[in-house]
């Protein structure tokens, strides 16, 4: 649906007021019922803050909860000491060791089922290795593997030491790596043989080589051997994951790390070419993910939770890795794709591990929904109890049918609002608390003070919408851009702090609106960050890897609206003096933006045009290419300097078929 479209339903909703309050079976289980804790948390956040971190383990507890005295950058639980796997872990083994920690689930139907007591010796196994690779605190190591059980245990054996890991989604291509490599001064770089991707094989391990060749600060590899296709190993440099792990003892002491000691880096999209690191750090981090973990999706000793992201996104760092794990619960974890061998397959994993939680995206609810209703059918769901989404708006009919047949209409839904960047669930239901209404991320969560604004930074009326904020720091917030603080300042914090009157303002970078009840109704991206089923992609990023192509001169790229993905990558592409676009330099620059990024960047549809339209001031107009490619009608093209131009694109762009297999 186009954004005019979600605007039209979001206001016909406003109308229609369908409205969901928690079932009465969910709130007679439920750890929260009543609002209490927002009140709660207003009268002294940072007291209330301090209290969910009891639920952690700290070697050494703070001084203070929040210094926030050099704004925007935060230090939450400030002389704090501990390590996180001590939360995730090492409580668990002394309590419960033989509750499962993870049921894992290839692709090909192999499983494996970790206890807690496997996973605190895997990890320990695995953080001996690195020491023997001569890794120090501090020390970065990048992760490039597909959702194989040493992943999370990659991760966690990094924390362990106090190593800062930045993990690659292993759908980016050999050069997205070696940028992230580069740019963080990776020394160790964990890998696999190849991943399954609907049943072929993704060589990692080729692009990890070739993305290192090209980098200087790697000493060493480890490899996952998972599919067992052939690898080039280097002699000292690279070593197999069972030779290296397997005979080293189980248990290794944490290394104490400070509350705000780096995590990990994560990189991410934004309005320029360059990704940014996003920088995490330990203590505030772990007690917010924990909490929402915990009180958004209600989690209780029993639940059976499956968080469908990979932990290449931030999803998957919070909601696989720590949050779950330093909570006990009992995850799954699937390798694969949705559709193999057929297009049950999720429902297939719920009924068989009986899940009780289930957290996806709309774009993978928008895919069920076309695949048909047959799919979920066929499977017992009865176990569910509580579903939700993230990674983008969720449109009300998708909310509906995911409500209906996923839920089988008794199962509270949360749609959660937040970012990379925000590091934990910003805005969401409380299950046992919010009525919910299809479409709306509902109310910031306890402790969380959000705001909608217009552009001169005031808080609009409710009923209208603006840019999206947050007025108060909390704890898992990102504290900085990786070797590059200014950048963090002036994306995040100019456009609506006033520092002379101590007013510091988060800007997401989202327009949002609010309806006369309140409720925050997310309405996507306001900037040049496109939202392809739920992955943010730069504009500029897709536009600079079209230009590095030898044929082309200029090219331009919007996200238009898509049914399924959401938004669809647009390409407008001037090419060299000489040189004539046809389908076979369409598919090759396809091919190059794959190379470049990887698959998820390439445009779903090229159109080549003598020139792109532009303002007086050079800037191309991004909002016309969308208002073309979404064939609305035209804006106003007057303060084009070149407005000709615009009608014969649109002609062009009229008579393209979208190119995405
Ligand atoms: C979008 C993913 C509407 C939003 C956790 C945000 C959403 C970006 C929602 C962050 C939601 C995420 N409703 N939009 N429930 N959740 N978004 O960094 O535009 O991959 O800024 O983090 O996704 O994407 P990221």
């Amino acid at each position: 649906m186009t954004g005019d479209e979600r605007e039209r339903t979001i206001e016909a909703l406003f109308d229609e007021q369908r409205q969901f309050p928690p079932p009465s079976w969910f709130k007679e289980q439920a750890l929260v019922t009543t609002e209490d804790i927002y009140k709660a948390a207003d009268s002294d956040v940072e007291g209330w803050w301090a209290k969910q971190a009891d639920s952690v383990v700290w070697r050494k507890r703070w001084e203070k909860v929040l210094d926030w005295s050099d704004p925007p950058f935060a230090k939450w639980f400030v002389g704090a000491k501990l390590n996180i796997t001590e939360s995730c872990l090492d409580r668990h083994v002394a309590e419960h060791p033989d509750r499962v920690a993870y049921y894992w689930e290839g692709e090909p139907g192999d499983t494996r089922t970790i206890t807690y007591a496997d996973l605190h010796a895997e990890v320990c196994q695995a953080a001996n290795a690195l020491v023997e690779l001569g890794l120090t605190k501090g020390d970065r190591v990048a992760i490039y593997m597909g959702m194989v059980p040493e992943l999370p245990i990659a991760l966690l054996a990094c924390a362990r030491l106090g190593l800062v890991h930045s993990v690659v989604f292993g759908g980016f291509s050999a050069d997205a790596l070696a940028d992230r490599i580069e740019d963080a001064q990776a020394k160790a770089v964990i890998t696999c043989d190849g991943a399954w991707r609907a049943g072929s094989v993704i060589p990692l391990k080729d692009m990890a080589d070739e993305a290192i060749s090209r980098t200087s600060s790697v000493e060493s590899v480890v490899v996952v051997r998972r599919c067992g296709n052939e690898v080039n190993m280097l002699e000292g440099r690279d070593h197999y994951w069972h030779d290296l792990v397997y005979r080293q003892p189980r248990s290794i002491d944490a290394v104490e790390c400070d509350s705000e000691d780096l995590l990990y880096l994560l990189y991410t999209s934004g309005t320029t070419a360059k990704p940014k690191g996003i920088v995490h750090t330990i203590g505030g981090y772990l007690v917010g993910t924990s909490f929402t973990h915990r009180y958004v999706f209600d989690i209780h000793d029993d639940d059976v939770y499956w968080c469908t992201a990979d932990i290449g996104w931030v999803t998957g760092h919070s909601y696989i890795v720590y949050a779950p794990l330093a909570n006990g619960a009992t995850s799954v974890i699937y390798e694969g794709v949705p559709q193999y061998p057929d297009k049950d397959r999720f429902w297939a994993i719920v009924e068989r591990y009986k899940v009780t939680k289930l957290y996806t995206a709309p774009t993978a609810i928008r895919t069920f929904m076309k695949w048909g209703d047959e799919y979920p059918a066929r499977h017992d769901l009865s176990s569910l109890k509580l579903l939700g989404t993230v990674g983008e708006p969720i449109n009300p009919e998708a909310w509906m049918w995911y409500h209906e047949k996923i839920g089988g209409g008794r199962c509270p839904i949360v749609d959660t609002w937040w970012q990379t960047e925000t590091g934990q669930i910003l805005i969401s239901p409380l299950p046992g608390v919010t009525t919910t209404k299809p479409g709306s991320a509902t109310f910031p969560l306890p402790g969380i003070a959000a705001d909608v604004v217009d552009e001169a930074g005031n808080s609009v009326p409710l009923g209208s919408g603006g840019y999206l904020v947050l007025k108060r720091p909390w704890p898992a917030m990102l504290r900085t851009i990786y070797g590059d603080p200014g950048r963090y300042v002036d994306t995040y914090w100019r456009r609506f702090s006033k520092p002379d009157e101590g007013k510091w303002v988060y800007f997401a970078g989202d327009g949002a609106k609010r309806d006369e009840d309140g409720y925050y109704w997310l309405l996507g991206r306001v900037d040049d960050v496109m939202n392809v089923s739920g992955h943010r992609i730069s504009t500029l990023e897709v536009e600079s890897a079209l230009v590095d192509h030898p044929a082309v001169a200029e090219a331009a790229v919007v996200g238009r609206a898509d049914e399924r993905t959401g938004q669809a990558i647009a390409a407008f592409v001037t090419l060299k003096g000489g040189v004539s676009g046809d389908d076979q330099l369409i598919t090759e620059l396809r091919e190059h933006v794959s190379n470049k990024i990887g698959k998820i960047a390439r445009p779903a549809s090229i159109v080549f045009t003598d020139e792109l339209p532009k303002t007086r001031s050079g800037k191309i107009m991004r909002r016309l290419l969308r208002d073309i490619s979404e064939r609305r009608q035209l804006g106003d093209v007057t303060t084009l300097a070149n407005a000709d131009v615009v009608h014969e694109i649109a002609e062009q762009a009229s008579n393209l078929s979208n190119s995405e297999e």
